[in-house]
């Protein structure tokens, strides 16, 4: 049997493309919330920056703070989330930290105006809606 990481495992079985939405609206935002029916700790965040996505683990992987209100910067030609709760900072591409810490990361493409997340088929990614009132 295979011992791979948690995040092999959760690139593992399953993972599928999921159109996220057009291209020219999740632009607009740096950071969507894109919740699973499995629950907040399998929320992702899908970021744009400089007309570049990334998706990661929305609750960060040192104490669960909030990545898609974090800060962005780039340092060396790398760009970094910061966790407004610890500031501790993950690569956007890699999910990797200056620590032991590493933050899951997902495949993004863009195809035909779209963009799709690689995401595990038990779960199911949607923006939150823009406006919940009735
Ligand atoms: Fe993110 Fe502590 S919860 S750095």
């Amino acid at each position: 049997m295979a011992s791979g990481s948690a995040d092999e495992e959760k690139n593992a079985v399953g993972a599928l493309w999921r159109r996220i939405g057009p291209t020219s609206e999740l632009s607009k935002q740096r950071c969507r919330l894109m919740y699973s029916p499995l629950g907040r700790d399998a929320d992702v965040c899908l970021f744009c920056v400089k007309g570049e996505f990334f998706a990661m683990d929305a609750r960060c992987a040192h104490s669960g703070g909030p990545l898609c209100e974090g800060d962005i910067e780039e340092a060396d030609g790398v760009l970094q989330v910061f966790c407004p709760w610890h500031d501790y900072n993950f690569d956007l591409r890699t999910g990797k930290s200056g620590t032991t810490l590493q933050q899951h990361v997902y495949e993004v493409k863009l195809e035909d105006g779209d963009v799709y997340v690689k995401h595990p088929s038990h779960l199911s990614l949607k923006p939150f809606p823009a406006d919940q009132s009735a």
